[in-house]
């Protein structure tokens, strides 16, 4: 067996780890399926969690679902599904051969799933020099700022994902347990804990190669592509992993249009896309 072997045999274990591949769906009772708000998230999901107590359907595994991200199984580590973690370790693997400058971002890490494997492939190359950046507030998704950011107005029926924090939001020291169980915690994972707007526009990062945004709201998109797409490498992949909502597809196209980005935009599936700066 080959070096080349052994790599493709770990990280393609990681990723069946980190979605639970292969796995039953628990479904908690109050999650929000298909992104439709519900009373759950203000009712069972506070009770539950303060009691320590998990109330969950099971529902047989599903291989569509859990390829493309549509499932959330219970105590995986990412919602992100097998293709955009397949794609993205491509990216990662792709600026290491070519030698892209600059580190890994990902902004919205959630359990941290996908940071996990950025981790994990620069462990399986052997690169000591790149470190993997995690953004997030550890405490879900912002309050719309609608006077701000218009596009993440919600309509009077809506609950909107700041009420979704039973489910969106995991603390660092969560995250950290989830590097620690993979092997994978060391000084080449650092955390920028806090609002994007107050972590990205001074975070001490140099250069980047693969920046990773996955915070779901206009506001959240647009201020990580302010603050750090000009320090992402020519030859670097920006991936957008709520490309599917509207506000985060306006954000792209407002950023994209104002610094005249051109560069084709991929479909990774059915929400994230990518491109090559
Ligand atoms: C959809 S989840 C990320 C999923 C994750 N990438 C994965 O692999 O499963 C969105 C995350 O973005 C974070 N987030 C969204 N907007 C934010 C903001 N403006 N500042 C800080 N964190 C934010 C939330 O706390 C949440 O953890």
């Amino acid at each position: 067996m080959t070096d080349s072997d052994v790599r493709s045999l770990y990280l393609n274990q990681i990723r069946r780890d980190l979605t639970r591949y292969g796995m039953d769906q628990l479904v908690p009772v109050g999650w929000p399926l298909g992104m439709r708000a519900s009373v759950g998230w203000l009712v069972w999901l506070p009770f539950l969690k303060k009691r320590n107590l998990m109330l969950v359907r099971k529902r047989p595994f599903d291989q569509h679902a859990r390829d493309f991200g549509m499932d959330w199984p219970v105590d995986a580590e990412t919602m992100i599904g097998m293709q955009r973690l397949v794609s993205l370790q491509n990216c990662v693997e792709t600026v290491l051969a070519d030698d892209i400058p600059g580190d890994l971002v990902e902004c919205g890490v959630w359990r941290g799933g996908a940071s996990i494997l950025m981790r994990a492939v620069l462990a399986a190359y052997e690169d000591e020099t790149r470190c993997v950046w995690l953004a997030d507030s550890f405490e879900g998704v912002p309050r719309p700022d609608a006077a701000n950011y218009k596009a993440d107005k919600l309509p009077w029926y809506a609950m909107g994902l700041h009420r979704a924090a039973p489910v969106l939001a995991v603390s660092e020291a969560e995250v950290r347990a989830n590097f620690e169980r993979y092997g994978l915690l060391d000084d080449q994972v650092r955390f920028l804990p806090g609002w994007f707007k107050d972590t990205l526009p001074n975070a001490p990062i140099d250069r980047i190669s693969v920046l990773r945004l996955d915070g779901d709201l206009y506001e959240s998109t647009i201020q990580a592509l302010d603050a750090l797409y000009p320090r992402l490498s020519p030859g670097g992949f920006c991936i957008i992993d709520d490309y599917n909502l509207q506000g985060c597809r306006q954000a792209v196209a407002d950023y994209r249009a104002k610094h005249e980005i051109s560069a084709e935009i991929s479909k990774i599936d059915q929400c994230g896309v990518l491109w090559r700066k």
